[in-house]
């Protein structure tokens, strides 16, 4: 066979072969095959020296035009294919503005956040402000600023959850320097007389921790809501107002309140909060145990000690504070009768809310 016939052998399989290359893949692997180093052609060229000087020269020639053919060939091939590949893509991607929307589910506040967030609001309007303070607490904070003596049976290792301190010493006995969980949110109000130059009107709502056994009543991480009111010439009349009203916001016009003489370390004179029994306006059922009342909080006149410790100066300065539970708090407002159902997570009890 002659070096024209092998041209135009080559001629028509860049023809067939470039020219209907079915991917971009494909038609590089012919292109390489065809034209490349090791390639038809090339192989072609190569054999061109063994040929007479005139069937050389014409030979040359119309392999240059072969190959001049096959790369025009091949960019139009490719552009062809990039071509096509775009629009399948576009198809596959094609957006159908009739199809139905996909729904996300909604997420909505716990109810002890909504509870929590309600209190807040109760106090916001009449001048409160909300003060914040760390979870891990100072033994100091949590105890001896609030008075409690060293004896005091909160202060055991089986009430408070003592975090193992940094010589990594599991918890060897009370220390004022030690840190523990707070057990209650009572610590922010000596951080706050520390931090603020009264008048103080705050808010302190966060979590507290205690070493109890989960219960209808009990969890060992609740929420507590305290409040402080630092100013010249505030009386215990002063609380009582204050917390009555709170009572009405929050639970209706129609219900009572109930101060109880009672003791806490950190206020003098004290007293626990009852609110009439929502279930049988105070004549008596089982919700309050047939005595018409719930109780629902603790308060006080600030402890003179307390001050002392928070710097705050007692011959200018008196003060009341009280403290919630907020699960508590929202237990009744629903009448839930069991709070550990607040913080088991079942999507169909926290739903209702
Ligand atoms: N800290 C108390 C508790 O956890 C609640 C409390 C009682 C807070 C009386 C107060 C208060 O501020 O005056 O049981």
């Amino acid at each position: 066979m002659s070096a024209i016939d092998d041209i135009e052998q080559l001629k028509t399989q860049i023809r067939e072969k470039i020219g209907h290359a079915p991917t971009l893949e494909i038609l590089d692997q012919e292109r390489v095959e065809l034209l490349g180093r090791k390639g038809a052609l090339t192989a072609l060229l190569r054999g061109l020296g063994e040929l007479a000087p005139e069937e050389r020269a014409i030979v040359g020639k119309l392999a240059n035009e072969a190959r001049a053919a096959a790369e025009t060939l091949l960019e139009e091939r490719k552009s062809e294919l990039t071509a096509r590949a775009l629009d399948d893509q576009l198809a596959a991607g094609r957006l159908d503005v009739s199809l139905p929307g996909r729904m996300m589910p909604l997420g909505a506040q716990h109810l002890i956040s909504r509870i929590r967030d309600e209190i807040i609001d109760v106090f916001m309007g009449i001048g409160y402000t909300v003060a914040e303070g760390p979870e891990a607490e100072l033994d100091f904070y949590n105890f001896t600023a609030l008075n409690h003596s060293m004896q005091h049976p909160a202060r055991s290792a089986s009430d408070t959850f003592y975090l193992i301190d940094q010589s990594g010493d599991e918890h060897a006995g009370p220390e004022p320097s030690e840190v523990l969980l707070r057990t209650h949110t009572s610590p922010v109000q000596v951080r706050t007389m520390q931090r603020e130059k009264p008048p103080i009107y705050v808010l302190a709502p966060g979590k507290v921790y205690r070493r109890d056994t989960a219960d209808p009543t009990h969890l060992p991480q609740f929420t507590q809501m305290e409040g402080l009111v630092v100013d010249r010439d505030i009386t215990f009349a002063d609380l009582r107002g204050t917390l009555d009203y709170f009572v009405k916001e929050m639970f209706g016009k129609d219900r009572k309140t109930r101060f109880r003489p009672h003791f806490f370390p950190f206020t003098e004179p004290s007293a626990e909060v009852d609110v009439s029994c929502g279930i049988c306006d105070g004549s008596g059922c089982r919700f309050c145990g047939n005595t018409g009342w719930i109780e629902i909080l603790g308060c006080g006149m600030v402890d003179p000690e307390v001050f002392m410790h928070s710097g705050v100066d007692t011959e200018t300065y008196t003060g009341f504070a009280f403290g919630m539970g907020v699960d508590r708090i929202a237990a009744l407002r629903y009448d839930i009768p069991d709070i550990r159902i607040l913080v088991d997570g079942d999507m169909r009890f926290l739903r209702q809310f």
